[in-house]
Parts: structure tokens; sequence; C-alpha cells
């Protein structure tokens, strides 16, 4: 009904929260080395969409007032991470473990919405590992320009560029061992390889036996993109001390929030100019890239079979290829299978129960679907 979709700007939410977040990334990767550090921060000192951490923290409020799988989450820690850092009688107090004041947990005493210290630290996680993965990346695709920007590899050359990369993830698995929570570890370390592994599948297309070509590509999809915010999302709660089902429900909203937004990024190399993009568009084709509109359109038009096998390698096949998924539905069915995965997403998180941080999460789907760059 109406009060399911109330309007709520996700950014109103956790906006505040957001804005110490590039403050707080760049703390935690400061080294003895200022070029390291310089390269290092480069990527955090453009304007990122930020994605990533925007639903970790919205989906932290969304689950706090979900059932608990343990009621002590909140009060262990507030007293471990949160302590008041000088307001000594706050301090005093706490340590009496006057646990019947409500002092020390006001949010959570008045509307139930609070975020964790250790559910920011996470988005932080999260925006590192993804970044790493960007400046390993573009080393890959030999891109020249990310967020309107020249890329870390044209700025600083491959060789940093790696390093910067492999710095940024291992300065995030520290903060990470830091949550002391194994099954949040472990969710994240099996995202990192699964990000190795799409990029792995995109390389090198090798599907299992009987595995339809759409398929392998939207198990790659999952991989490269949805894991990490599937993973992220499913860690949040468990941070939040939900219950399986809750954190079930945040990794079906994660799985299917990803998996859409990287149709429509496909969709949007297709669309939209470099300039609007920051980046190159077009790219995909140039990069051997069989992408959704490409497989859509293949239905259509049979003669694009060779041109996907040889990976758009011959004279004009780029040009080709593109024409056809112009001339096809593939760009249109694409959108609609973004849509269908931001409605499971939709669905899913429905069974929550409601609050402003709910209603944020189903209008940052739309605006997944809708966005140009
Ligand atoms: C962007 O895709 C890239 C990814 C989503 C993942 C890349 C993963 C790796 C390079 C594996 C290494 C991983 C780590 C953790 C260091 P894209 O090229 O389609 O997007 P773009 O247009 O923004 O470049
Ligand atoms: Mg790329
Ligand atoms: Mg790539």
């Amino acid at each position: 009904g109406k009060k399911d979709t109330k309007y709520i700007d996700p950014i109103k939410l956790v906006g505040k929260d957001l804005l110490y977040l590039t403050k707080n990334i760049k703390r935690l990767i400061g080294s003895g080395h200022p070029l390291l550090n310089t390269i290092s921060e480069y990527y955090f000192s453009s304007e990122g969409k930020h994605i990533r951490p925007l639903i970790v923290l919205l989906m932290s409020q969304a689950t706090s007032i979900a059932p608990k799988q343990y009621n002590a989450a909140y009060t262990e820690h507030f007293q471990t991470m949160d302590k008041p850092l000088s307001t000594s009688s706050l301090f005093e107090t706490l340590n009496s473990k006057d646990t019947s004041s409500t002092l020390y947990y006001p949010s959570f005493s008045s509307t139930g919405v609070i975020i964790l210290p250790t559910q920011r630290r996470l988005a932080e996680i999260i925006e590192m590992i993804h970044t790493a993965s960007l400046f390993h990346d573009d080393v890959i695709d030999e891109s020249e320009a990310r967020r309107n920007n020249p890329s870390a590899n044209i700025s600083f050359g491959n060789k940093m560029a790696i390093l910067a990369g492999d710095f940024l993830l291992a300065r995030a698995s520290v903060a990470l061992a830091r949550l002391r929570n194994p099954e949040v570890i472990e969710l994240l370390a099996t995202a990192i390889a699964n990000l190795v592994e799409g990029e792995f599948m995109q390389l090198k297309n090798v599907p299992s036996k009987g595995t339809a070509t759409f398929e392998y590509y939207m198990e790659k999809t999952y991989m490269k993109t949805a894991s990490l915010m599937a993973k992220g999302c499913r860690a949040a709660s468990v941070l939040g001390g939900s219950t399986q089902e809750v954190s079930e429900i945040a990794y079906t909203y994660g799985r299917n929030i990803g998996l859409a937004f990287q149709l429509v990024d496909d969709m949007l190399d297709f669309i939209v100019s470099s300039k609007e993009l920051g980046k190159p568009a077009g790219a995909d084709l140039r990069l051997g890239l069989a992408t959704a509109p490409v497989l859509y359109a293949w239905e259509e038009y049979p003669e694009l079979g060779p041109l996907i096998k040889r990976k758009f390698s011959q004279e004009g096949d780029v040009k080709k290829a593109s024409e056809l998924v112009y001339q096809s539905n593939g760009i249109e069915q694409t959108k609609l299978l973004a849509a269908s995965h931001c409605q499971t997403a939709i669905n899913a998180i429905l069974k929550l129960p409601e609050s402003d941080a709910r209603n944020a999460l189903i209008q940052l789907s739309q605006k997944i679907l809708t966005r140009k760059k």
C-alpha cells in the first residue's frame, strides 16, 4: 500500500554516517610511505557513488528493529566500541553496570533504530574492498579514466596501482579482523574470493557442462558484483545480532540489488556517453565481453554468434554488434530483468518491520534502475 512506499531519501537517513566514510577510510590506510598513501587514497578523493556503504548502513538500520539472535548484542557492542570518549560522568555510570539506565542507548530506546560502530566500520571495509578491486580492474581493463579523472594505472603506472589495491585489501582485512566476529570475517573473505572468481570467469569463459551462456553470465555477475553486496548486507545483520531468518532476508535483498546494479551497468555501457559515465563507454565490446544486451540481441539475431565467439576481435565486429544490439530488444530486456531483480529485493525487504530505513531501501532499488551513471 501507500504506506510501504512513502518517499524517504536514503541519503537523508544515513548522510551523517556517509559524511565520515572517506575520512575514516583515509585514517585506516595511513602508511609509512607518503607515495603509497597518495596512491591508495587516489580513488577516495573523487566522488564515488558509495552505493555499497549506503546499502550496508540502511540495512543496519532496517534490521536493527527486527528479531534478534541474542539480547546482549547491543549492550556488548556499546560497552566495547562506543564508549563515550571524554564525558567522564557518563563513562562512570557505564562502568557501574547500571543497565537499567537508558542513557547510553538514546536512539535505541526512542525509535529502536541505530547503527552500531561495528556496522559503520563494516561499511568502510566494504568500500575499501570494492575500491581495491577497481585499482586492479582498471589495470586488467587497461582503462584510462574513472570518475572523470585519469585512472590510477594512468596516473601512477600498473605496478603501483596493483600494489595500492593490495594494500587497501590488506588494511581492509586488518579492520575486518578487529570486528572480532568470525562469521563476518568469513563472509567478507568469501566475497573477496568471489570478486576474483567473477573476474576470472569474465577473462576466461569456461562454463561447466550444461551451463547455458546466459546462466554463466549471471553467475559471473553474482561473483563480480552481487556477492559483496549480498554478503555485506548479511554481515550487517549478523553484527546487529539478527536471527538467521532476518540475515537471510538481508542477503536476498543485497544479492538481487547487486544483480540489478550490474545489469544496469552493462546496459549503461551501451546507452550513455563516456562523459556522463566518467569512464570509457562502449568498453565491454571492445574488451571482448558479451553482456546481457548482446546475449539478448543474439536470440533475435543469430548472426551475432560467431562475433561473440571470437570476442569481437575482427575489424568491424564491435560496430556490427552494437548496431544489432540497438536494433534488437536487448537493452529493453536487460532493463526488464534488472527490474525483476529489484522486485525480488523489494519483496524480501518487505518482510522486515516497517521503518524509514526499509522504505529507503525500497527507494534505492528504484534509483538503481533509473540511474544514468
Ligand atoms: C568492475 O567491473 C570490477 C569489478 C566489479 C570487480 C573486479 C575484480 C577484480 C579485478 C579482482 C581483484 C579483486 C580484488 C579484491 C583486489 P567493470 O570493469 O565491469 O566496471 P567498470 O566499467 O567500472 O570498470
Ligand atoms: Mg573496468
Ligand atoms: Mg572489468
